[in-house]
């Protein structure tokens, strides 16, 4: 069977849950799933019983979509995302934001923990993507290219949406949150990086560095979708502050910063 046929299996199993068309996609990251707890939801499926989809495996993210409304705005949410360093294959690994794509929604917003590497960074920012360096040796287009879905070359000119950047950008300042652009630089994991690493990273024009998202923001751009990224600064990478780092302090930075994270998607999500 293929993905083109698995994708519409798996879009007529979670119409029959929710049959209204989502116009927004959203991933939310490590310790960012509490938003989805707080919109008005027609439906919630876990992973596991969704055709195709696979089970996740990491502590902080609970692998559930929730399909609902922000403020009136048509939304599907990922309450929990597949990783690469897990051991999925990277097809299956984007399966899911390509069933968002599907069911029709045009926009995606993914949303990530980071590590900053650019000085101007703090432990709690909110970093809007601007752009991605993948270095995570893989890309989900590799393979043969089912046409149906998108372009054997896609262009990856603008992958993180200028419009949508703005929005979110309006956003920050009117929740008071001085607003920061960076480059996210994306490598496999899981264990962090080291110091010569990010100094390298640092060099190649990366703002801050994480383990996702970046397969996710090329396959929905294969099938055309406009997105939207934004990294929870978490934790200053490795060898940027002297601390050791630790899973824990990436959870609780993320914890911290919730609300204000609840608060800026609320208002942007119908925005965007
Ligand atoms: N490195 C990679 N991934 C991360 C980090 C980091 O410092 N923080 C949160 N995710």
């Amino acid at each position: 069977m293929t993905i083109f046929d698995q994708l519409n299996e798996a879009a007529d199993f979670i119409r029959q849950h929710d049959p209204e068309t989502p116009e927004v996609g959203i991933v939310l990251g490590s310790g960012l799933g509490e938003f989805a707890e707080k919109i008005e939801r027609a439906a919630s499926i876990p992973y596991e019983e969704i055709p195709y989809f696979k089970k996740v495996k990491v502590a902080g993210h609970a692998g559930k979509l929730v399909m609902g409304k922000v403020n009136g705005r048509k939304v599907a949410i990922m309450q929990g995302r597949y990783h690469y360093y897990e051991g999925h294959d990277i097809h299956e690994l984007v399966f899911p934001v390509r069933v968002l794509c599907k069911l029709g929604a045009g926009k995606l917003l993914l949303t990530n923990a980071a590590g900053g590497i650019n000085q101007c960074l703090e432990a709690g920012d909110l970093m809007i993507i601007r752009d991605h360096i993948n270095l995570m040796g893989t890309n989900p287009l590799k393979g043969e290219n089912d046409n149906r879905l998108g372009p054997r070359f896609p262009d990856m000119t603008e992958v993180y949406d200028e419009e949508m950047r703005e929005i979110i950008a309006v956003g920050m300042r009117e929740l008071g949150m001085g607003v920061k652009k960076g480059v996210y630089a994306a490598l496999s994991g899981p264990s962090y990086e080291t110091p010569a690493e990010i100094k390298m990273l640092s060099i190649l024009g990366a703002d801050a560095v994480g383990m996702s998202t970046v397969p996710e923001a090329i396959a929905a751009r294969h099938m055309g979708a406009r997105i939207a990224g934004i990294s929870c600064i978490t934790n200053l990478a490795a060898g940027i502050s002297k601390k050791p780092l630790d899973h824990k302090e990436v959870t609780e930075t993320a914890d911290r910063k919730k609300e204000f994270f609840i608060e800026l998607l609320k208002n942007t999500i119908p925005k965007l």
